[in-house]
């Protein structure tokens, strides 16, 4: 990729291309879990190069505001947050989760005419999201299928990824990778052993890709021998801007991963379990708890991961040679970060070298890039009603004579047909 269009892609700060593009999305901020009470500890969150609060008043408001006091700059982060707002801990300004400044004690009559940043928030499948675009373009709720789902029926978690968001989300559109990286994890994890799937996925490691755009985004067929007659079809789903939703494996719960930029070189990578119909069962959800599957260990308090780039990822050499992991290092979600993270924090776009099965990354990047273009000439983002977002990844045996995109205008027309898996 040239480097004029990577600069576009990468860059998300205030001002930039790609940063208004995001900006007209919903973005995932944090957990509820992280501001679970009224008056609870503020959170500092850094999300598309901005520093914020994260707070949740006395009336269980969440707020998500500059993480600086307009008075001199010091941060609300050793804040007080009581009686309706974060006050600041210096001379005692305090704000609301409009980001309104409620008193100014030395100055009263300035109050009124002092603010801070803030951004509308909405609460939605146990995760708190901000709009940080322009007031009057907001848009619906989302639509996404787990973020619609009672807590019982969903299971997610976020982890620090030390790249750039783009880089960690091709990783999330990339079916290749899984006959390889993840080949002897298949048949050991909780949340993907005994599929048929797996038998497909590692024999035939070289998937043929079909790319067909859609109004969500763009709809990935990937393509591998099945059984004598049949040919076993991944398609996975990418949402704009930022979504990825995994082909299921088996009745284990789908999955799917959220890949928001905190600055240019560093994201926050979510994973997502869900059923669409009933309770995730307790040993999987243990499980995911415990960081497997797509989940990861942490060091305590922290969304760091235990295995990260400044140990080496925990690279086991004897796991390798043993064939327990195919790169040494341990679980799904690890083992990519840890490639796209040895990539730099931001790759080498103009160095490297695609092929065919690159096509997903090539026409997401693409989409990305024109999305971001045509919304600088007054062109509306795509994929911004809630109804467009409401898609579901497949795993599927097809006869040989079958073309799948004309299968999934069918059968994935929408949440209300049954999960395609094997
Ligand atoms: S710096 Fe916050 S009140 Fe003075
Ligand atoms: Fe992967």
């Amino acid at each position: 990729m040239k480097n004029e269009m990577a600069e576009v892609l990468v860059r998300v700060g205030p001002g930039t291309t790609m940063g208004t593009l995001l900006r007209r999305y919903w973005v995932p901020v944090l957990l509820q879990s992280e501001i679970a009470q009224p008056d609870c500890a503020p959170v500092r969150v850094k999300i598309l190069g901005e520093k914020l609060l994260a707070f949740r008043d006395s009336e269980g408001r969440a707020g998500l505001v500059d993480e600086l006091c307009a008075h001199r700059g010091v941060s609300l982060f050793l804040g007080r947050n009581e009686e309706g707002g974060i006050r600041c801990s210096y001379h005692g300004w305090k704000y609301d989760v409009d980001g309104q400044c409620l008193e100014v004690p030395s100055a009263p009559q300035l109050a009124a005419k002092m603010s801070i940043k803030s951004y509308p928030c909405i609460e939605q499948g146990g995760i708190v999201w901000a709009y940080m675009g322009p007031a009057d373009m907001r848009p619906e709720p989302p639509g996404l299928e787990w973020s619609l789902l009672p807590e019982s029926q969903r299971f997610a978690t976020k982890r620090l990824q030390e790249c750039g968001y783009l880089q960690a989300m091709e990783g999330g559109i990339d079916t290749t990778h899984a006959s390889w990286v993840h080949r002897f994890e298949l048949d050991r994890d909780p949340m993907h052993r005994d599929a048929h799937a797996n038998k497909y996925i590692k024999a035939d490691r070289n998937a043929v890709f079909d790319v067909e755009p859609a109004p969500h985004g763009l709809e990935i067929f990937g393509r591998r021998n099945g059984e004598q007659d049949s040919f076993y079809w991944r398609v996975t789903q990418w949402i704009f801007p930022w979504y990825t939703l995994i082909p299921p494996f088996g009745a284990h719960a789908l999955g799917g991963h959220i890949w928001v930029p905190i600055d240019d070189e560093n994201c926050w990578a979510w994973s997502i379990n869900f059923l669409p119909d009933r309770p995730l069962p307790q040993h999987e959800l243990a499980a995911m708890k415990d960081g497997q599957g797509i989940h990861v260990k942490y060091i305590p308090g922290t969304f760091q991961p235990l295995a990260n780039r400044s140990n080496d990822w925990l690279i086991d050499r004897e796991s390798q040679k043993d064939k327990r992991s195919f790169s040494g290092v341990e679980g799904f979600s690890m083992q990519d970060a840890s490639l796209q993270e040895s990539m730099g924090a931001l790759q080498n776009y103009e160095g490297e070298h695609l092929v065919a099965t690159d096509k997903p990354i090539v026409m997401t990047r693409r989409a990305l890039y024109d999305a971001a273009l045509r919304l600088q000439q007054g062109v509306e983002p795509p994929a911004l009603g809630s109804s467009s977002q409401g898609v579901r990844a497949a795993g599927v045996l097809l006869d040989r004579s079958v073309k799948a995109q004309d299968w999934a205008r069918q059968a994935l027309g929408g949440l209300d047909q049954p999960v395609y898996t094997v």
